[in-house]
């Protein structure tokens, strides 16, 4: 069964408190929050202040994808503001392994994101450093996208390398996830999958979170 990360970026703004605790209720495994500077993506989202005021209304585990330039400057400030696990782009820094070192450091799990058009050859280095990869399976900056089936087979080759190391990471998938492309990128290896509109976007959210768990079960 695959853990399940809802996304912020498409809850209710006006209720982020409610949106947050009926993932919770519903057995959601983490909290995917998307932060967007409007130079890495082309899009803004929200910042640290937001991690900081759901750290009391929650006890799950808050991801936090910077999808932001230099994510370095930044990293120990999330750390501050309660996130359990930063995740910051290949594609986004020249110091990817500085970048990571300094996510450890501050005492949070480090995740390294790849964009679709990124080969996993960009990451064999920081394979042994991460405790999770993030898969992107759409084109980072907006919810509500189709799934890339391409991806599918990128996912696999990573947990080829996975299994053939011995490496412990997790492999996170985001964007286009349905209780449909849930199953194959389980099936081909994935062990976190983020849903912000599949979720958010129903009339019954949290069904649709149980709905991805029995997909996968
Ligand atoms: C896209 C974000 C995703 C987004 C996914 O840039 O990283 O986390 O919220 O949204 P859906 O699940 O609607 O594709
Ligand atoms: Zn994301």
């Amino acid at each position: 069964m695959i853990k399940v990360a809802p996304s912020i970026l498409s809850a209710d703004f006006a209720n982020l408190q409610r949106d947050v605790q009926m993932a919770e209720n519903a057995g959601a495994d983490a909290l995917h929050i998307d932060v967007m500077d409007g130079q890495f993506v082309p899009n803004l989202s929200f910042g640290m202040s937001t991690v900081a005021d759901l750290r009391p209304v929650t006890s799950l585990m808050l991801d936090c994808h910077l999808m932001i330039m230099d994510p370095e400057r930044f990293v120990g400030q999330f750390a501050k503001a309660g996130a359990d696990l930063i995740g910051v782009h290949v594609e986004s820094t020249r110091h990817i392994y500085h970048a990571l070192q300094l996510i450890k450091d501050a005492g949070v799990k480090a995740e390294v994101v790849v964009n679709p058009g990124t080969p996993l050859s960009m990451i064999s280095e920081l394979l042994p450093l991460v405790d999770q990869v993030l898969i992107m399976t759409v084109n980072p900056g907006f919810g509500g996208q189709h799934f890339l089936d391409q991806m599918v087979a990128k996912i696999a080759a990573l947990n080829e390398l996975k299994q053939q190391h011995g490496y412990r990471f997790e492999i996170e998938v985001d964007g286009g996830i349905n209780d449909q492309t849930v199953k194959a990128c389980y099936d081909a290896g994935a062990t976190v999958a983020v849903a912000g509109s599949y979720v958010y976007d129903s009339a019954d959210p949290a069904q649709r979170i149980q709905d991805l768990k029995v997909a996968t079960n």
